[in-house]
C-alpha cells in the first residue's frame, strides 16, 4: 500500500505550482547542497538534525550524496543494508532506517559506484513510494552531493527549502554561485549557509557579493537569504575525526551556537506553517494565514 506521505509527494513532485506544494504535506523537506564538495554540508546537515531532533521535533535525515554517502562515519554508526537496497527491492525503507538519538533517524545512502545506474529511474519517487514510515517525521534533512546533476535537481525541485552551503574561498564561492543559478531554474527562493567564517561580519560580507551578481545576472525573481553562519573552529575538525557530533561534545563552541540559531530560524518557519493549518478555516485561520505574510 503506498503511504499517505508518498501520495502527497507524488503530487508534490508532479506538481510545479508552490500553491499545490504547501497545501499537500506535514513533513518540512530541507534540501543541503553545494557548488564545491568539502565544504561542510554533511557537518552541517548532521549537526543541525540533532540539534533540532532535540528540540523535540521527529527529524530524519536522508543520506543522498550519491555514491559517496557518509552520514553513518558522521554519526558513527554500522549500517547493513541501504538506499540500494531498497531499490533493488531488497530491503524496505523501514528495515534500513537507523536510530541516532531520540527523535533522530538516519536514512543511510550508498557509497559504492553501483547506485549510479539507478539515478535516472527517479530515485526519489521509488524511495518515496515506501515512505509511510517516514509520515511521522516533521523535518527531513536532505544532504545530497555537491554539484547539481540530474539526480540532484529532482530533491531540490522537490524540497521546501534549499540551503546551498559554501566557504570563503573564491573557488568555493564561483561554485556556489554555479549551483545558484542552477537552482534558480527548479525555484525561486535559496537560502545560504556561510561555513567556515571568522565572524557575522565576514559571513554578511561574502553573501552581499554573491547577492550583488546574482540580482545582476539572475535577476530579482530570485531570493537569496542568509539562513546563517558557522564559524570555522578546529573543534568541528577534531570531533570529525573522532566521529562525533561537535553539538554534543562541544556545546558551548561557537559552531554549537551558530546551528541553535539556525535551527531556530527553521522551527520559526515550520511553527507559522503549523499555525497556519491548524486554523485554516473561520476568521483566525484568515488572521494567521494574513500573519503569514509578515
Ligand atoms: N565549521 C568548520 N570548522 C572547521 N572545519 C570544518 C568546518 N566545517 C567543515 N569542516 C571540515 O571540512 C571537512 C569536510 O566537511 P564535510 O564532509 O561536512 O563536507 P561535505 O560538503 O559534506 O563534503 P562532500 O562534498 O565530500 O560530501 C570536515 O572533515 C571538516 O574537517
Ligand atoms: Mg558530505
Amino acid at each position: 500500500m503506498i503511504g499517505n506521505q508518498a501520495q502527497k509527494l507524488e503530487k508534490l513532485v508532479a506538481s510545479n505550482s508552490p500553491q499545490e506544494k504547501n497545501k499537500s504535506k506535514k513533513t518540512r523537506f530541507i534540501a543541503i547542497t553545494s557548488g564545491k564538495g568539502g565544504v561542510g554540508k554533511s557537518t552541517i546537515s548532521s549537526n543541525l538534525a540533532y540539534v533540532l531532533a532535540q528540540s523535540g521535533l521527529n527529524v530524519g535525515i536522508f543520506d543522498a550524496d550519491i555514491g559517496l554517502a557518509n552520514l553513518d562515519v558522521m554519526f558513527n554508526v554500522k549500517i547493513k543494508k541501504n538506499i540500494l537496497h531498497v531499490l533493488k527491492g531488497e530491503a524496505t525503507v523501514s528495515d534500513i532506517l537507523i536510530p541516532i538519538t531520540r527523535n533522530l533517524i538516519l536514512i543511510p545512502g550508498e557509497s559504492g559506484d553501483e547506485i549510479l545506474q539507478y539515478s535516472d529511474i527517479t530515485l526519489f519517487e521509488r524511495f518515496m513510494k515506501q515512505a509511510q514510515v517516514l509520515d511521522k517525521l516533521d523535518v527531513m534533512i536532505i544532504d545530497t552531493g555537491a554539484g547539481i546533476g540530474k539526480h540532484i535537481q529532482r530533491f531540490l525541485n522537490a524540497a521546501d527549502d534549499v540551503i546551498v552551503v559554501t566557504v570563503p574561498d573564491p573557488a568555493a564561492i564561483t561554485d556556489a554561485y554555479a549551483a545558484i543559478k542552477t537552482i534558480a531554474n527548479l525555484r525561486a527562493e535559496v537560502s545560504i549557509i556561510m561555513n567556515q567564517v571568522k565572524n557575522e561580519k565576514e559571513a554578511q560580507a561574502i553573501f552581499s557579493k554573491i547577492q550583488a551578481v546574482a540580482q545582476k545576472n539572475i535577476g530579482l525573481g530570485l531570493k537569496l537569504n542568509l539562513l546563517g553562519k558557522v564559524n570555522f573552529d578546529l573543534k568541528v575538525t577534531s570531533s570529525i575525526k573522532k566521529r562525533s557530533l561537535f553539538c554534543v561534545t562541544h556545546p558551548d563552541s561557537t559552531p554549537h551556537k551558530d546551528i541553535i540559531t539556525i535551527a531556530n530560524k527553521i522551527f520559526a518557519k515550520l511553527e507559522r506553517n503549523m499555525l497556519v493549518k491548524a486554523n485554516e478555516s473561520g476568521l483566525s485561520g484568515l488572521v494567521n494565514r494574513m500573519m503569514e505574510h509578515f
